[in-house]
């Protein structure tokens, strides 16, 4: 739903009020809702909410949020998914809500935009390819988000206007991510982009099968061997004026992954229509970024390929010459994603950022260790890694690091070639990342393993199933904490 913050003097034109509320005396200016408190008894539990009838706003909906000093980011969530839930079934066109409470770590201003931000996923389903009841679908929920009369209201539109950048970011991510597979291939992924970079006013470079032939992308070109689609590498670039730092984003864009020759159980392989969500995130981060006009320079790449067996396809037993001169014994051709991101890294690396970051859902065993609660990091710096926990943290998109270690290295050591594309079972997921190091050449560098975040694999309370948009916003975070020193 569209979501403005602003100060609003009468709420008669609302169809509902949502109001948001921790156990204990906070703060509440609106008088409807302190009427609405008083009326109910309401205690602000965090299993208690109740809807009250009254005229103008015609409902009024409390909704507990528990312990005050125990609320969580993604506990206020769940509280704020469900105002989009409720108003959905209700239909209601035009939405109030007041969250007059404090995020950990946030201050008023920045607890105002966080909840924005989820208010505006909150009703979010993806259902362009449902036709049944198509004539009752609804005609979008405004939302509008209470400020406290403490804020100015310039700044009111200021952090509006930085509401919608990222809402327009995500909501890209999530659309790419969750289209079928017969639909975003390779060639219409980085069609999304060219739109995304069209709208935004930034560049794009497609680069075609030919090209990447001449680039000599032996990675990318042999997970492609297997699919009668040909493979697409992105460049976009957002290069303002006078930016004095360089970051460089790459994501792994596998529109579907069968694992190839080395096949997967059939059981949930649909689900690997979301093995391009990294490059989902690229171009979502692009378009935020494009939209905030944030004074970084930022070059946006992609790999995109299928991953199919077929008479073509690459096979265990192959060794592999990447871009960057390097050779890899192919063992499991399913371990594909880091055949592609090795040479989409080592383009990033030739480029001379001050930081390349990373996305992929790349590994089964990040998932394993790590669930869904928050994405694997690694990375080659300390300051870097955590300045990405912190900015996750911050916006409810959390990264959590695991150690890259050089004696990993020995996992993928090859008797035939100078190194082997899988490392085997055990710190599967950090195998993968000591296999990308090998063609990184950045000393800041990080990689986000966004198996276990980046698509829910059925809905919970705080999310609708399907692709989250996960690294759009922890990646503009640290962007605008670079801005702002
Ligand atoms: N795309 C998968 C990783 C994945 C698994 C993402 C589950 C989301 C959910 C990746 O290409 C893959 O197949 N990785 C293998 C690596 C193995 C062969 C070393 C894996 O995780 O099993
Ligand atoms: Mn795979
Ligand atoms: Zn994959």
């Amino acid at each position: 739903m569209q979501v403005d913050i602003s100060r609003v003097p009468n709420l008669a034109k609302f169809d509902h009020l949502f109001v948001l509320l921790a156990e204990g005396a906070a703060e509440v200016e609106l008088a409807e809702a302190r009427d609405a408190i008083a009326r109910a008894k309401f205690e602000g539990r965090g299993d208690e909410s109740i809807t009250i009838l009254a005229d103008g706003p015609r409902k009024i909906t409390l909704i507990g949020l528990g312990k005050r000093e125990s609320l969580t980011l993604r506990g206020v969530r769940a509280a704020l998914t469900s105002v989009g839930r409720i108003a959905k079934k209700q239909r209601d066109k035009k939405v109030a809500v007041l969250f007059p409470e404090l995020l950990p770590q946030l201050d008023a201003e920045e607890s105002l935009v966080a909840a924005a931000d989820m208010l505006g996923q909150s009703d979010y389903k993806y259902d362009p390819y449902i036709t049944v009841r198509k004539e009752q679908k609804r005609t979008p929920i405004a939302a509008t988000l209470l400020a406290p009369a403490s804020i100015e209201p310039k700044r009111l539109r200021a952090l509006t206007t930085r509401l919608k950048a990222v809402y327009d970011g995500v909501t890209t991510t999530r659309d790419v991510s969750n289209a079928p597979c017969n639909v975003m291939t390779p060639e219409a992924l980085a069609d999304r982009a060219v739109e995304v970079a069209k709208e935004t006013g930034i560049k794009c470079t497609v680069y075609g099968k030919r090209e990447i032939e001449r680039m000599k992308m032996g990675g990318l070109l042999a997970v492609n061997r297997g699919s009668v689609l040909p493979p697409r590498f992105v460049v976009m670039e957002h290069a303002p004026r006078g930016a004095k730092t360089h970051v460089a984003l790459v994501g792994k864009g596998i529109t579907f992954d069968s694992g190839g020759i080395s096949i997967k159980p059939s059981e949930k392989m649909e689900e690997m229509k979301f093995d391009m969500c990294g490059a989902a995130a690229v171009i979502g981060i692009m378009e935020a970024a494009a939209k905030l006009a944030l004074p970084v320079k930022l070059t946006g790449i992609f790999a995109a390929t299928e991953n199919l067996p077929s008479g073509s396809a690459y096979k265990p037993g192959e060794i592999i010459t990447m871009m960057n001169g390097k050779t890899v014994e192919i063992v499991n051709t399913d371990a594909e994603g880091r055949m592609i991101l090795g040479d989409a890294l080592h383009y990033a690396s030739k480029l001379k950022p001050d930081h390349i970051l990373d996305y992929a859902t790349l590994t089964g065993a990040c998932v394993v260790a790590l669930g869904s609660e928050t994405a694997g990091l690694f990375s080659n710096n300390d300051e870097l890694a955590r300045k990405l926990i912190e900015s996750g943290e911050r916006v409810g998109d959390r990264v959590w690091r695991l150690p890259a270690w050089s004696e990993y290295k020995e996992g993928i050591r090859s008797e035939w070639a100078d190194m082997k594309n899988t490392g085997g079972r055990w710190g599967g997921a950090i195998t993968a990342a000591v296999f990308l190091e090998e063609f990184v050449d950045c000393p800041s560098w990080a990689h986000l393993d966004i198996a276990g975040t980046a698509y829910a694999e059925s809905e919970t309370a705080r999310e609708a199933r399907g692709a989250t948009g996960a690294g759009v916003r922890v990646t503009i975070e640290f962007l605008q904490s670079l801005s702002r020193r």
